[in-house]
């Protein structure tokens, strides 16, 4: 009382010097969240068989990080393994903060072993689930986990509050060690091994040979609440439905952006996004289980995927069920689509609107037209292939098949050495056109090339994604580090420039970090490129990405000191 208000604000900060005040500090910047990852390998059984595999802390799947929006974290990463490390925060805009991104030879060197790195980076306007996963080789097989972010405090959610929160991680497990699964295609030029399962926060469930009771990930409910579950497809190399035995849910988010909420009893979710779902419970008062299940989508030939099924149990009133192979495998499965029900993945996708008033730029730019698809490399002399008529299978943007640098591509920029290590030609266009969709062309060689599109700070951008029928239609999921985009539009078949554009949903697209460029079609996003720095893109399909389907934009700094990139931290990972 009586006091002058000019006063208060230097009173105010007096007094969180002296007392704990969390409340304006949380309401006001947020916390700092301090966490420390040791990477270390860990004896992990599944199916009757045991493997030592890369961790964080040696759970798997990994810890949970917790934040709130505003949150500062800084994760120490060491790493104790004999792989070189880099963990990337998948869906973290990473605002001014490109060195903490990780993807290796894109934004820093891996970590070596013995070394360690610091993260640090702030969470600006994201809410929701994203996940954080090893950005090097194949080592995301086993290394990942969930990025739990509540709403600034004193905020709540656009949807009724849950009772409780739920992360479902799908994975891929492999019996063989990953690295040597990744490493054999890549030298015979064929397709990957198919994972010997699929998982659910790491289990793969009864449908398995050799699985036992305790492999199974079961989900005990009370009658009549609703639950979050935060969904996260952390799968290599598979699009997945999901579904439980007579139930629905509401999609409440994406990729940690509100949505329209909407109604469904399959949820469709390609590797790299993220999902909030609303499962409302039955009003049962017995004890009751009910199978949940998830199996791909894929329009690749039979045999080149793995075609499992996992699932675990969402179990009512369980005090004390006895839990056996025997009594779950009895239960019935729900009916997933077929797995190419192409047509169902269009149906899905064209459901998502954002909620919130769109920040979608109506105006662009720069435009661009990426066609994204498989193709070949020859055989080395002396050497028998095993890819498509004895070449190697390659993969390409634009029929460029991107090369990593042995140095980082931010680095390389920061230190104005671009010109060792990268080119600025990614061309805008693809060189050579020809009926993307339709009988593939005799020859389905790539390029190979270390290139990247420079953009002006704050552009507005707009890129059109044309899958290419190449070696077979498949579905791409393409993820953007360092930005949310807008989907604006999609189709089947050929992008026409003359007429697709008019049905652009300039309105209330959804905004996210990866989507799907459909199998024989094209998908449109814009986006603004406010974050400087070097944004890695690609196909979220691993084999896709070890390939060579990715490229990345080099976003220049602003004007203004706060629209630079700081200078890389000094413990930042040398190659
Ligand atoms: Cu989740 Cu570059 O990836």
């Amino acid at each position: 009382m009586g006091v002058p208000s000019t006063f208060l604000p230097a009173i105010l900060i007096i007094s969180c010097f002296m007392c704990f005040c969390p409340d304006l500090a949380n309401a006001a910047t947020g916390v700092t969240r301090h966490y420390k990852f040791n990477i270390r390998l860990q004896n992990v059984t599944r199916l009757c068989n045991t493997k030592s595999i890369i961790t964080v802390n040696g759970k798997f799947p990994g810890p949970r990080i917790i934040a709130r929006e505003g949150d500062r974290l800084v994760i120490k990463v060491v790493n104790h393994v004999p792989n070189n490390i880099s963990i990337h925060w998948h869906g973290i805009r990473q605002l001014r903060s490109g060195w903490a991104d990780g993807p290796a030879y894109i934004t820093q060197c891996p970590i070596q072993t013995g070394q360690s790195y610091v993260y640090n980076f702030t969470i600006i306007g994201q809410t929701g689930t994203l996940w954080y996963h090893a950005h090097v080789s194949w080592i995301r097989a086993t290394l990942y986990g969930p990025i739990i972010i509540l709403p600034r405090l004193n905020t709540s959610y656009p949807f009724v509050k849950p009772y409780k929160e739920v992360p479902i991680i799908f994975g891929e497990w492999w019996k063989a060690d990953t690295e040597a699964v990744i490493n054999q295609a890549l030298q015979t030029g064929a397709g990957p091994n198919n994972s010997d399962a699929y998982t659910i926060n790491g289990l793969p469930g009864p449908l398995y040979n050799c699985s036992s009771p305790k492999e199974t990930f079961r989900l005990n409910v009370k009658p009549g609440k609703t639950y979050l579950l935060r969904i996260i497809n952390a799968a290599l190399n598979d699009e997945l439905f999901f579904k439980i035995t007579n139930h629905t849910f509401t999609v409440v988010d994406a990729d940690a952006t509100y949505l329209k909420p909407f109604e469904t009893d399959t949820i469709y979710i390609t590797p790299g996004q993220t999902s909030n779902v609303l499962l409302k419970t039955k009003n049962i008062t017995s004890s009751a289980r009910f199978l949940m299940a998830a199996r791909p989508y894929s329009t690749a030939a039979a045999g080149t995927f793995d075609n499992t099924t996992v699932v675990g149990v969402l179990e009512y009133n369980n005090h004390n069920m006895q839990f056996s192979n025997a009594s779950i495998k009895g239960l019935p499965l729900p009916p997933l689509p077929a797995i190419n029900a192409t047509s169902y993945v269009a149906n899905w996708t064209n459901k998502f609107r954002g909620l919130q008033p769109s920040k979608v730029p109506q105006t662009v730019d720069n435009r661009y037209f990426f066609t994204v698809g498989l193709g070949s490399d020859p055989c080395p002399k002396n050497q028998t292939c095993q890819g498509p008529n004895g070449t190697k299978f390659s993969a390409s943007v634009n029929n460029i098949s991107f090369t990593l640098p042995t140095t980082a591509l931010l680095q390389a920029r920061f230190f104005g050495q671009t010109n060792k290590v990268f080119a600025t030609n990614f061309p805008a266009f693809p060189l050579s056109q020809f009926n993307y969709t339709g009988t593939p062309p005799n020859n389905t060689r790539v390029t190979h090339g270390t290139k990247v599109v420079v953009l002006p700070y704050n552009a507005t951008v707009e890129l059109v994604m044309q899958g290419t029928s190449i070696l077979g239609a498949e579905n791409h999921p393409l993820h953007l580090h360092g930005f949310n985009f807008y989907v604006v539009g999609q189709g089947t078949g050929n992008f026409n420039s003359a007429t697709d554009p008019a049905n652009f949903n300039l309105v209330d697209p959804v905004e996210r970090n990866t989507v799907g460029v459909p199998a024989g079609g094209w998908v449109a996003i814009r986006f603004r490129a406010d974050n400087p720095g070097v944004w890695f893109m690609h196909c979220h399909i691993e084999i896709h990405l070890s390939w060579g389907l990715r490229m990345a934009w080099a976003v220049m700094d602003g004007k203004l000191p706060n629209q630079k990139l700081p200078p890389p931290p000094s413990d930042l990972p040398k190659c």
